[in-house]
């Protein structure tokens, strides 16, 4: 399963890419407000620091001027990934972008027949959201589940990209399920690593190797 972080924090961004964990990112217009800087600007950044996807939000709601968008936002990098609606405008652009060869993510995906219309609209990814689905009492990893069962019924090609993740367990049930990517705030991405038995193990192993007064270097 693919790592992407879900942030658009340089500095956050450069930290998990040093550990070898980063697949690629996604941003939205949300994350690039919080970030406070201009969105070309930190889109290229982003750009220069992985060689995977980095996903980037058109703001309009009707098909031509998401065209036009991302005409604009797909020249900042090769590694550009445009990200639409899942409306019918979204997949009529993504259908036309993805026609000439672009890669396309397909976000605010909360049901499964949404997904199935991404997926024949010949998305890249589609990104259903576990999180914001949770906060209102739905399961949404039954959502995975059931995007997972349809695009191997029909060996879409479109990766199923899990986003709203929130903590480890959404992220442990995604690669159960089989999910191609999550998307993630790195912090989230860092804490899998933690365990108390490894930290505890850690300490007994040094106390022991204290004893015998060696040094490996
Ligand atoms: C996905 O691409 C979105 O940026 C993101 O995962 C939304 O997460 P949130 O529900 O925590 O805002």
């Amino acid at each position: 399963m693919k790592f992407f972080a879900d942030t658009a924090e340089i500095d956050d961004i450069k930290e998990l890419a040093a550990t070898g964990l980063l697949d690629g990112v996604t941003t939205n217009p949300s994350l690039i407000a919080k970030s406070g800087r201009n969105f070309m600007e930190v889109t290229k950044e982003i750009c220069g620091l992985t060689s995977g996807p980095v996903s980037a939000e058109v703001v309009a709601l009707d098909h031509e001027t998401m065209l036009k968008e991302a005409e604009v936002l797909r020249k900042i990098a090769d590694n550009v990934c445009i990200k639409v609606p899942l409306t019918i405008d979204g997949l009529k652009t993504c259908k036309a972008l993805t026609g000439e060869g672009t890669m396309v993510n397909v976000t605010l995906c909360f049901s499964a027949n949404q997904a199935l219309l991404a997926a024949k609209a010949g998305a890249t990814f589609v990104s259903p959201f576990v999180g914001r689905h949770d906060d209102n009492g739905v399961n949404g990893m039954e959502l995975i589940r059931d995007i997972r069962t349809i695009y191997d019924n029909y060996l879409f090609d479109t990766e199923i990209l899990v986003a709203s993740v929130r903590h480890a367990t959404h992220v442990l049930e995604s690669a159960l399920i089989g999910a191609d990517v999550m998307t993630a705030p790195p912090k989230v991405i860092m804490a899998l690593a933690n365990h108390v038995l490894t930290d505890k193990g850690i300490e007994g192993f040094l106390a022991d190797w204290a004893k015998t007064g060696q040094s490996i270097l």
